[in-house]
């Protein structure tokens, strides 16, 4: 017989029909009448299955009764309805087979709530709790949503390179990829560390974006998009940041800054509407456990268009703002998260688009605007979180992208082929970047960033 996922035994109405299911024990409870109630999960949906085990079966003291959570097993069995509460089918166990044992007195998850932080510790089993579960669920709705949205809208998914020599922010955050010995790598005649007896011959690092290499193929093929993980060693412990995050940029040929704002907000909107529509149960957890905001704060965001301002308008209501701000607000200082989080729940109650930042704080690539101080900028903020997007319309005039790598410092030489691309055939063109993370702890409700990725990568933390 083949086995089905508990999500699909759970929607069958066919009373009376034999289904085998499989996964892990959550609870048992043994009736006096001589039997046990058996709830499994296979991690395809929130709820499990209950699983009734008659005191007949052959294994039932040897195996069944000895059964606790945690331990695996599968059952083959009849579909009744289920007279209690909670479940509106069950399965009548014909048979049970035992896979793999937990020890009570060893596995460390056991009916008790563990806190989010003893749970990192435990990141290889905490995927088996309720809330790990259905972060992961959300996840990989959000990812595959995220392929819906581009491929309906012939946007060309790129995968761009993983190791790379290029900084693409322009901020050296960069892990190096080296395979020298770090106690003796070989040196020139002056002492230096001679990177070109290194495996590539040069010195090489881990993304930090994919941006500048999308751009190259977005001035071929249009519209492009990468979904893929970058890497920044700035040592940031907070609860949004990560050393190992995953980004989702696209980037499109023949369009501007306004262009860009609707596609972020189109892209948002459309993933909120689907988890909506289609994960109410996952969601309808969080709201209750984690955050009760939640679903009104998504169905809003779904619903209501979002605010677009520019950096000015934005210092200036930061400035007229009643609140005390630990960090000084003045035109010309990036915008913290203190401001990000005024802006979007108390000033606009609602995701705020943000434009026209200072050239002195943003990145090489942005294009000038017409001001000469401000470039075409755009951060997407989100009540909770604060910046989930970051994209411009990039600098297609070959001048004056000279002129910003040498004010920001920035070695013209490192970017030739970028270059290139403002010298044969250059278009206006935009793009974004959203944290994944990011939109996965918005769509949760999850405080903490190392609770929406499976294995965190964070200052002095790289275990499993
Ligand atoms: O604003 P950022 O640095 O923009 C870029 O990397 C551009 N190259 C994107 C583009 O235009 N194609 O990063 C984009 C987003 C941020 O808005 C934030 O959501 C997320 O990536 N992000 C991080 N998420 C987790 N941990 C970190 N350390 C992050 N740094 C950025
Ligand atoms: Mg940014």
């Amino acid at each position: 017989m083949k086995r089905q996922l508990i999500k699909h035994v759970l929607q069958r109405d066919d009373i009376g029909s034999t289904v085998e299911v499989a996964g892990w024990i959550r609870t048992r409870r043994d009736s006096k009448g001589g039997f046990s109630f058996l709830e499994m999960n296979d991690g395809s949906s929130f709820d499990g299955l209950q699983v009734i085990a008659d005191g007949s079966l052959p294994n039932y003291q040897s195996e069944i009764q000895q059964l606790h959570i945690g331990a695996a097993a599968s059952v083959v069995g009849e579909l009744v309805e289920s007279p209690g509460a909670g479940q509106r089918i069950e399965l009548r166990a014909t048979e049970i087979v035992v896979h793999g044992w937990a020890d009570p007195e060893s596995y460390p998850l056991q009916k008790k709530r563990i806190s989010f932080e003893r749970l990192r510790e435990l990141a290889h089993l905490r995927p088996r709790t309720n809330t790990f579960g259905a972060v992961a669920r959300i996840r990989n709705a959000l990812a595959a949503s995220t392929h819906r949205f581009f491929q309906d809208r012939d946007f060309l998914y790129l995968h761009t390179p993983i190791i790379t020599g290029s900084d693409a922010e322009g901020a050296g955050d960069m892990f190096r990829v080296t395979t020298f010995d770090p106690a003796s790598p070989p040196r020139t005649e002056d002492h230096q560390v001679d990177y070109s007896q290194d495996f590539f011959g040069r010195p090489t690092f881990l993304t930090v974006s994919g941006q500048l290499e999308a751009e190259t193929y977005a001035s071929a093929l249009s519209n492009v998009y990468t979904f893929g993980p970058t890497f920044r060693s700035e040592n940031s412990n907070t609860r949004r940041h990560l050393a190992e995050f995953w980004m989702i940029e696209p980037e499109m040929a023949f369009a501007d800054n306004h262009d860009n704002a609707d596609l972020a907000e189109e892209y948002l909107r459309y993933l909120f509407r689907g988890l909506l529509d289609d994960h109410s149960r996952d969601l309808d957890f969080f709201n209750q456990w984690v955050d009760e905001g939640l679903i009104d704060r998504l169905t809003s965001v779904a619903d209501r268009e979002f605010e677009r301002i520019t950096y000015g308008e934005a210092i200036d209501v930061l400035q007229k703002a009643e609140t005390q701000f630990d960090f000084p607000v003045q035109w010309g200082s990036d915008l913290q998260s203190e401001h990000e989080r005024y802006l979007t729940e108390a000033a606009f109650g609602r995701p705020v688009i943000v434009t026209d930042y200072p050239f002195d704080i943003k990145a090489f690539y942005m294009r000038r605007n017409d001001d000469h101080t401000t470039v075409a900028a755009l951060d997407v903020l989100v009540p909770g979180v604060g910046e989930i997007i970051g994209g411009s319309q990039r600098e297609e005039r070959l001048e004056v992208l000279a002129d910003s790598l040498e004010r920001k410092g920035l070695d013209a030489a490192d970017y030739w082929w970028y270059a290139d691309l403002r010298r044969f055939g250059s278009v206006p063109h935009a793009g974004f970047g959203l944290g994944f993370e990011r939109l996965v702890q918005f769509s949760t409700g999850m405080q903490n960033i190392r609770d929406v990725i499976a294995f965190p990568r964070t200052p002095h933390n790289a275990e499993f």
